[in-house]
């Protein structure tokens, strides 16, 4: 039996809720890759090869992937032939990307994706996928971004979201708050973990905030590409300066 995970999803401080969030991924990498499988019903693979797509020419170039978990959009960016930095901070995330074979041709990293290890100006590209609705601090974590990127360089933000579509956004919600949980607690055995993931999805600022919270953060342009009736979207953010 998994030990209790206390849910804490109402935590104010900053460096308690990355506490709770590093120690839920550690308590779910078991069974996570298949559960992403199940509940995006293999949408998410198409996500990750839109998303590294939009970096444009990717052969040679310096790529950081924040929040890699088990590394699938990291593998995806080795392939491409991109120089690829990894950076998590659950280690049995990190663990699991190496096991399956996901991590090993790059550098991998356990760190805070809002605090960036690295000088300034020095990778062409930063991706990351269902990583930023985990962030307490958004503001550090879009300067440290600005800062790491060299001008012109592009931030590819993959996230969930809640569709625009009045709709849509019905079925969806019935999903997050009903199917989603039960699904992915009867399989991971930590149903307070899925009803907390579903949450903040339910809860995350709309693509269009996160947009002027990027320029505002220096961003030159952001571009929106919703996915899959807008249950998901992909953000391309570019640094000035060029
Ligand atoms: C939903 S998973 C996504 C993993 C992977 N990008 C994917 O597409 O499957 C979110 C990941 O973000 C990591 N994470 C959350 N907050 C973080 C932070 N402040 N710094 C570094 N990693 C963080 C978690 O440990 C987890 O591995």
């Amino acid at each position: 039996m998994p030990a209790p995970l206390v849910y804490q999803s109402n935590n104010k401080s900053p460096q308690k809720r990355k506490q709770f969030v590093q120690n839920m991924f550690d308590s779910l990498v078991p069974t996570y890759d298949l559960l992403n499988q199940i509940l995006s019903l293999g949408s998410h693979r198409k996500w990750h090869r839109d998303m590294v797509s939009r970096i444009g020419r990717i052969e040679g170039s310096m790529v950081l992937d924040l929040c890699c978990g088990t590394g699938d959009i990291s593998k995806v960016l080795i392939d491409r032939g991109a120089k690829t930095t990894s950076l998590d901070f659950s280690l049995e995330m990190l663990k699991r990307g190496l096991n399956k074979g996901a991590l090993g041709a790059g550098a991998n990293i356990m760190g805070d994706a809002s605090v960036l290890p690295f000088k300034s100006d020095c990778f062409d590209a930063v991706t990351i996928a269902f990583g930023i609705r985990n962030l307490p601090d958004l503001d550090s974590f879009m300067r440290e971004v600005n800062r790491v990127l060299r001008p012109g360089g592009k931030l590819i933000i993959l996230e969930l979201v809640r569709p625009d579509n009045r709709l849509m956004r019905a079925f969806y919600s019935l999903y997050l708050k009903k199917l989603l949980p039960i699904i992915g607690g009867i399989i991971s055995g930590r149903p307070l973990a899925y009803k907390y993931l579903a949450g903040t999805i339910s809860t995350f600022v709309h693509p269009l905030a996160i947009s002027e919270m990027l320029l505002k953060r220096g961003f030159a342009s952001v571009a929106n590409y919703p996915k899959t009736f807008g249950v998901a979207t992909v953000m391309v953010c570019a640094k000035g300066g060029v």
